[in-house]
């Protein structure tokens, strides 16, 4: 760590954790309503619990981004960050906004809208708060002694992830245009601009793990971005198949769908090939397997289970199944939980000076959380392909077949617990690194083993 302004992003990512944590707790509500034991209904139904867990999700991530560029910008710019009483200031006002969102649910105070839940007059508090946290790190960026790519394409991540929380804003009370906007947001944040700051975190943490110059990962970066940017916008069709949009829109929808995976095909060669490349033995082991991780997890989530319903044909059937939920678990979690779990896993020995990447428990809580993800995926897969079967091809009746899934879910729940280990044992390393204090020393990872090309290469960027 090299400027002090940058101990600022731990209090983004603990946030982030404990954000985090309260997600679980109503995945784990919902899990047990799903297997008929749903004593908390009157006080958290079914909808609260399920918006609460979607926006949990997005504001910890979205925390855990902030943090991200707060730690990464004023090291890549070289200088410190404008300004960290207006981090501060931002990031109080986004767990306050966060707070009241969350208990406004509990009383039926909410838009209903699948993720974009959050009521009007709290949109508006969102969009401020995001502008503070880009004017601070605009202001960073300027005349400072050095722009690079990587910080960039962060930037133009976060500032296109703001503009397009606009859309679904935009007042109507017709039901197809509605939907049609809030695609712009959901899709084009996931499967667009969030891919952009995926790029960027992943280039940052590729540069300072593997060794490799930042001139070769920084030019596979503009790659990534093209094959984004070249599926992922009319890739958005695939939301459009039917729900009262032209029809032209099966035709773009499943040919710009089916290409969507090569972005993240991309990425996960990418980072394979990088840390192949590399010649460091970088001490942080554990840093470097949830980045690849993230690559590779991405790919099977997003590239691969996205695939698996994105042509219109199947879609007709699994729209709105629970073949969603179990593509938007592992999509999620492969490719932001794990980034924002990587970049963590990267800073903290950093930001507090303490070595703790090594200990077994940070070994555990990588392979429990994950191979708990792989498990939760199967069994939702499962539930999915049998809701689809029964409701949309034999004709029962909903409520029916959501009895008959029941038993499913109890598979869920043992998969989920297994997951739940593993980010306990991830919080629990958080909390054994303390605080962030002492003096700022450079690079606490920094070994003999960096390959004299790359020190020089960025040295001179
Ligand atoms: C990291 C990237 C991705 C994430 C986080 C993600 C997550 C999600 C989520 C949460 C949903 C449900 C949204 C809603 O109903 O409001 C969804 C739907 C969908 N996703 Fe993704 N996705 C990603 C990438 C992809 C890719 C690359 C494809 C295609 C290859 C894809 C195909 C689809 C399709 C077709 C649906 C609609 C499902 C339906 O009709 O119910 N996704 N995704
Ligand atoms: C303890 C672990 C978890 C459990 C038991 C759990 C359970 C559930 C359940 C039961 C649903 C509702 C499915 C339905 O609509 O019927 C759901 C929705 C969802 N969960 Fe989780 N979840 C957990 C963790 C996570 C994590 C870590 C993520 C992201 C990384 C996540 C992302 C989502 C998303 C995106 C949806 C909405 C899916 C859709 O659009 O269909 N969940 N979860
Ligand atoms: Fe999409």
């Amino acid at each position: 760590m090299k400027y002090e302004s940058q101990r600022v992003a731990w209090w983004f990512f603990a946030t982030s954790m404990l954000l985090l944590t309260l997600q679980l707790v109503y995945g784990f509500i919902m899990g047990f309503a799903h297997m008929g034991l749903d004593g908390l209904h009157d006080v958290i139904p079914f909808h609260v619990a399920r918006a609460t867990h979607t926006n949990l999700l997005v504001v910890w991530l979205l925390c855990g981004f902030m943090g991200s560029a707060y730690y990464i910008v004023p090291e890549e710019v070289g200088r410190e960050l404008f300004s960290v009483k207006l981090a501060w200031l931002q990031l109080i006002s986004l767990v306050v906004v966060g707070v009241v969102a969350i208990v406004g649910f509990h009383f039926q105070w909410w838009e209903g809208r699948k993720f974009l839940e959050i009521p009007r007059p709290l949109d508006w508090l969102v969009v401020v708060n995001v502008l503070l946290f880009l004017f601070n790190i605009a202001k960073t960026m300027w005349k400072s002694p050095r722009i690079t790519t990587t910080s960039c394409v962060l930037f133009f991540g976060l500032l296109m992830a703001a503009l397009l929380y606009l859309p679904g804003m935009i007042p109507t009370d017709h039901q197809t245009l509605d939907s049609y906007w809030r695609w712009w947001v959901v899709h084009l944040w996931v499967e667009g601009v969030w891919e952009l700051i995926m790029g960027g975190i992943l280039a940052y943490l590729l540069i300072k793990l593997t060794g490799v110059d930042r001139e070769l990962i920084e030019k596979w970066l503009y790659v990534i971005v093209g094959l984004t940017f070249l599926s992922g916008i009319l890739g958005t069709g695939h939301h459009y198949y039917y729900i009262g949009t032209p029809r032209y829109w099966l035709l773009i929808g499943g040919l710009f769908g089916a290409l969507e995976p090569l972005a993240f095909l991309g990425m996960a060669i990418y980072a394979i090939a990088m840390a192949k490349k590399g010649g460091r033995a970088h001490p942080n082991r554990n840093a470097l397997a949830w980045t690849i991780g993230c690559s590779i997890m991405s790919f099977v989530g997003a590239g691969f289970l996205g695939f698996a319903h994105t042509l219109p044909q199947v879609n007709m059937y699994t729209h709105g199944t629970l073949v969603t939920a179990m593509h938007g678990h592992m999509a999620f979690w492969g490719a932001y939980a794990m980034l924002v779990l990587a970049i963590i896993s990267y800073a903290l020995p950093q930001l507090t000076g303490r070595k703790l990447h090594d200990t077994p428990l940070a070994t555990f809580a990588f392979w429990a959380s994950n191979i708990g993800m792989v498990a939760m995926t199967l069994a939702f897969a499962v539930a999915g392909v049998t809701q689809v079967v029964l409701e949309r091809r034999v004709g029962m009746d909903f409520l029916t077949v959501q009895k008959e899934l029941e038993v499913h879910f109890f598979g869920l729940i043992l998969a989920a617990t297994l997951f739940a280990a593993g980010i306990v044992a991830y919080l629990v390393q958080f909390v054994r690194y303390g605080m962030p204090k002492g003096d700022v020393i450079g690079d606490v990872d920094e070994t003999s083993e960096v390959p004299a090309v790359s020190t020089a290469a960025e040295a001179l960027s």
